[in-house]
C-alpha cells in the first residue's frame, strides 16, 4: 500500500501507541484522521481530529459519515482493567471485551464499505503476544485480545475480495500509560508504528514487532506445556 496517498483513521490516537501511529503516518505523507473520545486532546499538527468512541454505536457511525474517504483504518483504541476472571467484576471483564472485540468489530464494520468503494485498502488490527498466551491475572484482557485476534482472522479472509488486506500486528510491552505499572523491558511506541507502518506498507499479513510476540507465536506450536510450564 503507498502510504503517502493513503487516508487514514487512527482509534484512540489522542495518546500512547495511537499518537505514535498517527505520528509516522503523517510522517510518510499519510491524511490523518486522529480518532478519540474526546477530540480535544488530540495534539498531533497535521492531523484532522475526529470524535470516537468505539463503543458507541451512534459515535462509531457519525465517525464513518465524517471520514468516509478511509482506505487505512487503524483499530488502535484499548482498554486494560487489569481484571482476573474469577475475582475481578464481570463489568471490567465485559469493557475488555465491549472495547477490543466489538468496539473494534463495529468500527470495521462501519469502515470496510467505505474502504471498498474508494478503491480498496487496508485494516490493521493492534494485537498483543497475549492475543496468544494468557496470563491470569490479566486474564480478561487476555481473552478479549484473543477474541481480537480471531476477528482479525475472519475478518481478512471475508474482506480479501473487495481488495481490503486486514493486517494484526502482535507486540510485547511498549512503554504507554497501559503498563506504567509494569517493571519490564519495554520497546519505543515511536519504534514500534515505524515497524508497522513498514508492514503495512510491504502489504504483510501479520507483523510480529518484537521478540515477546515471535516467542508467543512460536510456543503455541509447542502446547499448553510449552505455553504454561507452570502447570503441575
Ligand atoms: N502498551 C502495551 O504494552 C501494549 C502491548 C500490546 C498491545 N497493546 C495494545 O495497543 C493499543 C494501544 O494501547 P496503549 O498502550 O497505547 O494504551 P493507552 O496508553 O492506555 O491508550 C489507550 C487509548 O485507547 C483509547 N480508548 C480506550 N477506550 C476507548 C474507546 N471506547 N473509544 C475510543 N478510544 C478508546 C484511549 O482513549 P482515552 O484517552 O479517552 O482513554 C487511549 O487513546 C491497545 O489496543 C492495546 O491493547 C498495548
Amino acid at each position: 500500500m503507498d502510504i503517502s496517498t493513503s487516508t487514514a483513521l487512527v482509534t484512540g490516537a489522542n495518546r500512547g501507541f495511537g499518537k505514535a501511529l498517527a505520528t509516522e503516518l503523517l510522517k510518510r505523507g499519510a491524511t490523518v484522521y486522529a480518532g478519540a473520545r474526546n477530540p480535544d486532546q488530540v495534539d498531533l499538527p497535521g492531523a484532522k481530529p475526529i470524535a470516537l468512541d468505539i463503543t458507541d454505536a451512534a459515535s462509531v457511525t457519525a465517525a464513518a459519515q465524517a471520514a468516509g474517504d478511509v482506505t487505512l483504518l487503524v483499530n488502535n483504541a484499548g482498554s486494560s482493567t487489569n481484571a482476573d476472571l474469577l475475582s475481578a467484576g464481570l463489568e471490567d471483564i465485559r469493557l475488555e471485551m465491549e472495547t477490543h472485540y466489538f468496539g473494534t468489530l463495529s468500527v470495521a464494520r462501519a469502515f470496510a464499505p467505505r474502504i471498498a468503494a474508494n478503491g480498496g485498502g487496508a485494516i490493521l488490527n493492534i494485537l498483543s503476544g497475549l492475543s496468544w498466551v494468557s496470563f491470569p491475572e490479566l486474564g480478561a484482557y487476555s481473552a478479549a485480545k484473543s477474541a481480537e485476534w480471531s476477528l482479525t482472522n475472519a475478518l481478512r479472509l471475508q474482506l480479501a475480495d473487495q481488495g481490503i488486506r486486514v493486517t494484526g500486528l502482535h507486540v510485547g510491552y511498549m512503554d504507554t500509560d497501559m503498563v506504567k505499572e509494569v517493571d519490564a523491558v519495554k520497546s519505543a511506541p515511536a519504534d514500534i508504528a515505524r515497524i508497522a507502518v513498514d508492514g503495512i506498507a510491504a502489504g504483510a499479513y501479520e507483523i510480529l514487532a518484537d521478540n515477546a510476540a515471535r516467542q508467543a507465536q512460536a510456543a503455541l506450536a509447542g502446547g499448553v506445556s510449552v505455553l504454561y510450564p507452570q502447570l503441575p
